[in-house]
């Protein structure tokens, strides 16, 4: 209901109980309760005797509705959980990708203001307070397990391009999947997947934006190598904006991906390859091997070439 009176809200300057009464088939004291509500959440709302109520200002957060008006995809957000707080939203989108029977839907986002266990590649804690967007998506790709490399590299070159567009910075990617400005981490993806052999049940993609966040907040241990897109340039960034942009380039190459056009894709990564043409170490678990990144091959693998020439070809490893 809360919602229905916003969209009045914003089509008009003022509308009037009487009006928003008629229009929801509620009474006057219902849409004033409503009013209340919304305030509460932090939409400034004025009354005036005569013409009703205004919408002067929304609040910061990244509310499914707001993030809703004018999101222009098929499937990605439409339907979203929204969290103040919680432990991490890989977790929660892991538990609910389970029940897809039960209408989780593909594209099913959860989203969250802040998370007090945020997690990051190789069982690393991932720092998430407020101004940030710590976001994940449920997806259900009908494709071979071995796909799921392409999916972190997809998700790349969408956060890239949001960033782009949003902000204007360019921002950079090393590979697999850390979005670099000036050799500073601003973002992080990790994609998780439950697969038997040759079919996916679900995969949840999760990705960190370190946006309206002070270095000062960071912890001290990756505050030389962290940085925001609010200190990248020196502006606050509207973060509902990011997160609609973000989405809706998601989709687009997420249905590139399952029309098999992956190569389109991976020359847009390479165009923001940070990692490209740089002599780099690669911890690959059980060892750490030397070389020169020479190409990503048509899987989303890291072919290096070794001191002595041997090409090798890496599916996943950290860069060190
Ligand atoms: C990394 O670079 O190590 C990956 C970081 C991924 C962080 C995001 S924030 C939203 C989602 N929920 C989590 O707990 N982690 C991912």
């Amino acid at each position: 209901m809360a919602n229905d009176i916003l969209k009045f809200l914003r089509e008009k300057e003022y509308v009037s109980g009487e009006v928003l009464a008629q229009k929801l088939s509620i009474s006057r004291v219902a849409v004033w309760k409503q009013i209340q509500k919304l305030k509460d959440i932090g939409y400034r709302i004025i009354s005036d005797q005569n013409l009703g109520y205004c919408l002067v200002s929304r609040p910061d957060l990244l509310l499914p509705q707001e993030i809703q008006i004018g999101l222009s995809t098929n499937y990605i957000g439409k339907e979203i959980y929204y969290f103040p707080k919680l432990k991490s939203t890989n977790i929660i989108a892991k538990e609910k990708a389970l029940h897809r029977a039960e209408g989780i839907d593909e594209g099913t986002l959860i989203i969250a203001e802040r998370q007090s266990a945020g997690k990051g590649r190789l069982g690393r804690e991932w720092f998430s307070p407020v101004g940030g967007i710590w976001l994940s998506i449920i997806l259900y790709p009908q494709l071979s397990p071995s796909y799921i490399s392409r999916i972190t590299l997809m998700t790349a070159v969408a956060a890239v391009k949001a960033i782009k567009i949003c902000t204007q910075i360019e921002s950079q990617i090393k590979w697999p999947n850390d979005i670099l400005i000036n050799e500073k981490k601003v973002c992080g993806i990790m994609t998780e997947m439950s697969a038997e052999l040759d079919i996916i049940n679900w995969v949840v993609v999760g990705i960190g934006i370190n946006v309206n966040i002070d270095h000062r907040d960071f912890p001290e241990d990756i505050q030389e190598n962290t940085i925001s897109l609010k200190e990248a340039s020196d502006k606050e960034v509207l973060r509902v904006k990011l997160v609609k942009t973000f989405l809706q380039g998601f989709e687009k190459y997420y249905k590139k991906l399952k029309r098999k056009e992956f190569p389109s894709i991976l020359r847009e990564w390479k165009l923001y390859s940070h990692t490209l043409g740089k002599k780099i170490r690669v911890d690959i678990g059980e060892r750490i091997v030397t070389g020169e990144a020479i190409d990503i091959n048509e899987s989303g693998a890291l072919i290096l070439k070794k001191e002595d020439g041997e090409l090798i070809e890496i599916i996943s490893g950290t860069i060190i």
